[in-house]
């Protein structure tokens, strides 16, 4: 929510008309299509209507549009003061809007409407919600733990394959990690123990894919844009190619994580609907975010340099000696560390858009206006630009590694990625990601195993389909080994 001030202060300002159009019924939702995928790119979509309208607010037809979205007029918002309205569910509605202004069939979902999808006046969200939190705090102490053994398969892949290639493909091992690290936690079993080896990944990758097409752009030089956009963005992909391999994931979860559905049922879930929540939980919630996540954080550590590494290098190093080890306590003594994830999660945040619809009419401000929006409008914010704020960062398209630390680290309330601020908390009445603080402890982790190990790395990066694609091209191992764990 806004700071009481921000919303006061929305009293003084003019109020303006919303800038923008819709243009005409079915051909003004393709041309903003066109444009946002092939013409501009979604920074360049934004930018050129920003400077046309000299606003941060204003309406626009948001991607897909038809046949995918029944209707895809939106209000966008893109600076950091009007984006939290997104996350005040008293105001505004997050029915069906998990990814946007259409929704998957529930086919790929085992028929079941998702805890994401649902809204928390559902009494369900609370339910589920509430079982997710009470887990997740279970499951605090494993967490350094399992992913600590989970990683050091990650750097056992990334040297075998670096010096058999000369360089190695960061994302395809992380992926293979996260998969399993989750598989752990929440089945208390590796994913290679169980029916699916260890193609459990790859099943979930194509199921992704396919919920996720509208929203995606291949970028292949041979496939005309015009086919490409028939194919990905003007019908609902159907389930049936991804469905055998939904299944094959759903068999072995159901038995591996049979403790956890047992506690589900005892807090009132039906246990199939707890398990296709489960699955999506792993698969999509934390899979699909650590797809992102991690090649982002090791983009950035690792372009910043040699004279970066060495700083966390030290930091890293001396804490995990004073504590005798890698410990909770001993993550959030790290500064420098710290302000290096929020600084990747704030410039390159894992889910660039959340929708809302205006639940009443509702009185927003940015910067410099005030704006009304109507009574189900529909709401996009482009999180990129919010978090890139220039009127709240100094240097916002600049990745400043101590961004965060002592005084920066009042600025952390500007970090939106987990659908809420840094300094809120995910409760089972909100939308935020109620994985706000073990994603961060995520990343910290890997940030401090990487440090552990080694004192440099060198990666070579460029785009994939979701996120950022890392290549690593050296690491040097750690020249004073600390022999701990
Ligand atoms: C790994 C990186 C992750 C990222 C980047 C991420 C990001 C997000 C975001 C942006 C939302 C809000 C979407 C919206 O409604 O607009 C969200 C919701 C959610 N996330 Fe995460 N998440 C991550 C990991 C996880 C993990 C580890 C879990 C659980 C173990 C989780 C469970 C959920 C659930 C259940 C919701 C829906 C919340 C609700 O309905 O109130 N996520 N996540």
């Amino acid at each position: 929510m806004s700071s009481p001030s921000e919303n006061s202060s929305a009293l003084n300002l003019p109020v303006k008309e919303i800038p923008g159009s819709y243009g005409l019924p079915f051909f003004g939702p393709i041309k903003d299509r066109i444009d946002f995928y092939y013409n501009q790119g979604p920074e360049e979509f934004f930018r050129a209507r920003m400077k046309k309208y000299n606003s941060t607010v204003f309406r626009v037809n948001s991607p897909p549009g038809p046949f995918n979205a029944k209707d895809s007029k939106v209000i966008v918002l893109l600076d950091a003061v009007s984006f939290p309205i997104l996350f005040d569910t008293s105001k505004v509605e997050k029915r069906n809007v998990f990814i946007g202004t259409f929704m998957p069939s529930t086919n790929f979902t085992g028929g079941y409407r998702i805890c994401a999808y649902l809204d928390p006046s559902e009494p369900k969200h609370t339910t589920l919600k509430g079982f997710y939190l009470s887990l997740l705090d279970k499951l605090h102490k494993e967490l350094i733990p399992t992913f600590c053994s989970s990683v050091s398969n990650l750097f056992t892949d990334l040297e075998n394959e670096l010096s058999k290639n000369g360089e190695a493909n960061f994302n395809a091992i992380s992926d293979k990690m996260s998969f399993d690290f989750l598989f752990r936690l929440f089945a208390n079993k590796s994913s290679y123990d169980t029916i699916i080896g260890g193609n459990g990944n790859t099943n979930l990758d194509r199921w992704l894919f396919f919920q996720l097409a509208p929203l995606i752009t291949l970028g292949l030089k041979f496939l005309p844009n015009w086919l490409e956009d028939l194919l990905l963005h003007t019908f609902p992909l159907p389930y049936f190619p991804v469905k055998s391999g939904y299944e094959r994931v759903h068999a072995a979860l159901r038995t591996a994580a049979a403790a956890l559905l047992d506690e589900a049922e005892k807090q009132g879930l039906n246990r199939d609907e707890a398990t296709h929540n489960l699955l999506f939980l792993t698969g999509f919630n934390t899979y699909g975010g650590a797809k992102v996540v991690f090649p982002a954080l090791l983009k950035y550590i690792g372009t910043a340099g040699e004279s970066l590494h060495h700083r966390l290098a030290e930091e890293i190093r001396s804490v995990v000696k004073e504590e005798g080890g890698v410990t909770l306590a001993g993550l959030n003594k790290m500064s420098l560390t710290k302000s290096v994830v929020w600084e990747a999660l704030r410039i390159e945040p894992p889910v660039p858009f959340q929708y809302a619809k205006a639940k009443e009419e509702i009185k927003i401000k940015s910067h410099d206006a005030a704006y009304v929006i109507k009574k189900g409008e529909t709401i996009c914010g482009y999180q990129p630009f919010a978090t890139r704020d220039p009127k709240v960062f100094e240097n916002p398209d600049e990745f400043v590694a101590e961004r965060f630390v002592g005084e920066g680290e009042k600025m952390i309330k500007y970090v939106y990625w987990s659908n809420g601020r840094e300094t809120e908390d995910p409760t089972a009445e909100n939308k935020q990601c109620p994985a706000r603080e073990m994603v961060v402890m995520m990343l910290r982790m890997m940030a401090v195993e990487f440090f552990l190990r080694y004192d440099t790395f060198s990666v070579e990066t460029g785009r994939l389909l979701l996120g950022s694609s890392v290549t690593f091209k050296s690491v040097t191992k750690a020249t004073k080994q600390l022999f701990i764990n």
